[in-house]
């Protein structure tokens, strides 16, 4: 395979997008949004927003919000469907629990396979009435509660979809919401709600955190720029890092420390991965990525690291295949409750091309070397797996196969064309 050579931008970060749609929808006045990843998932939280009342519309290159206001949003006309997006359903399940109407939602057959217990369960004391399918599945009715009470809880898995669905109910519900982690996980909700004017403070507890929230703030639109989305960046960066001979730039990604454990485990590993204009943009980290090639070694990833890259895992075991040595990604189960059972799909993509894997409870053992590739891989309606295996394959003698390249679109719309831009030579059958 030829180098990997130039300097690209990837979409806008898919959390930082859903959560600007949705507390602009939420605020008195215009939020403008400037970078908005325009995937299957944040388009169906732009299409949710507006069935409940918002004006969302696009402008040039930026979208336009003209939020409704606390407690503000409508009761739909029709059931809410989420795709794909497992984010979009849990922080909108918050938004709903507190406003006083019916709906109900559901997703597709990937989302619906996906444990709503976790949002459901808390949100209930605030006395939203909840009902889904047994197991706690989509789809689900949801009635809000009337007046909302304030929630205390603390998170018995750490997951920033969670906290934000409790911090989204807590936005109308007279009182102080308090939620508390056990490992810190991704900020965005915090730092986009006192951005948009609520009081919000942050204990640290540890490696958790203590986040509280005071009820029914008056929440005023604002500018939101999204940077590039540090999961989407994790691509061409390992990209570069495998094939010979291979420079790429990715500028502007979102560079939040409670995102970017995979690229401190890259460079454990060896990379040469450098940050090129550190700078803050909106109140979030962003810099250029730099990326050469590299001759990497095996790594051993705590469990602790896990909330900071939870997407990642995918794409470092494809890293990890390809590194001298024996890796251990340790405490993983979070993994098996993703768009696909990331857990086992990932160990079956990596046999699919050879590599020598094992699952040890909630760890993953990748015994690396120089795995032949050809496999074909299939992605489950899962679309870091198929990006993955894509990258995969450029690193190996025989190209890896995909059965389906359609949910790549769900984060990463233009992969395809980006990667090529950068001289991959992906066929389509
Ligand atoms: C997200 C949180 C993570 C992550 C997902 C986006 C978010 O999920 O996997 O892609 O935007 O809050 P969990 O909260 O389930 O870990």
């Amino acid at each position: 395979m030829a180098p990997l050579a130039g300097e690209v931008s990837v979409p806008g970060d898919k959390s930082i997008s859903h959560r600007a749609l949705m507390f602009g929808a939420l605020a008195v006045g215009v939020t403008r949004i400037s970078g908005l990843l325009e995937g299957e998932d944040v388009l169906r939280t732009a299409a949710a927003m507006r069935a409940l009342g918002a004006e969302i519309l696009r402008e040039g290159a930026d979208w336009l919000v003209a939020g409704r206001g606390l407690g503000g949003l409508t009761a739909p006309e029709d059931v809410l469907d989420m795709g794909n997006s497992g984010t979009a359903a849990r922080l909108l399940a918050g938004i709903l629990a507190s406003h006083d109407f019916f709906s109900v939602m559901t997703g597709d057959a990937s989302l619906r396979r996906r444990p709503m217990r976790r949002v459901i369960e808390p949100l209930r004391a605030c006395g939203a009435v909840f009902s889904a399918r047994p197991g706690e599945r989509l789809p689900m009715s949801i009635q809000g509660a009337r007046d909302a009470l304030p929630l205390t809880y603390r998170l018995p898995v750490a997951s920033a979809q969670v906290k934000s669905a409790l911090l989204l109910a807590g936005l109308n519900a007279r009182g102080v919401t308090v939620v508390e982690e056990p490992e810190a996980t991704r900020d965005h909700s915090e730092n986009m709600l006192r951005h948009f004017g609520a009081a919000v403070t942050v204990e640290r507890q540890g490696s958790g955190r203590l986040i509280r929230l005071v009820g029914q703030p008056e929440l005023r639109g604002a500018d939101v720029a999204v940077p590039g989305d540090p999961s989407s960046a994790a691509f061409p960066v390992v990209a570069a890092l495998l094939v010979p001979g291979s420079r790429v730039v990715v500028n502007g990604v979102g560079l939040n420390p409670l995102r970017t454990g995979l690229f401190e485990t890259l460079r454990e590993m060896g990379a040469t991965l450098t940050v090129r204009d550190a700078r803050t943009q909106g109140g979030e980290s962003v810099g250029d990525l730099v990326a050469e090639f590299s001759e990497l070694i095996a790594v051993d990833v705590p469990p602790a690291r896990a909330p900071s890259m939870i997407d990642e895992y995918p794409i470092l075991a494809v890293a990890c295949s390809l590194a001298r040595g024996v890796s251990r990604l340790r405490g993983l189960a979070e993994l098996r409750v993703k768009e696909s059972d990331r857990l086992a799909a990932t160990a079956a993509m990596l046999r699919a091309g050879g590599v020598h894997v094992e699952i040890e409870d909630d760890d993953l053992i990748i015994h690396g070397g120089r795995p032949a590739g050809g496999g074909l891989v299939m992605t489950q309606m899962d679309h870091r797996l198929a990006m993955s295996a894509l990258v995969f394959g450029l690193a190996t003698d025989d190209k890896m196969r995909i059965d389906d390249a359609r949910f790549i679109d769900t984060s990463f719309p233009g992969f395809v064309t980006l990667m090529r831009r950068l001289g991959a030579d992906f066929a389509a059958p």
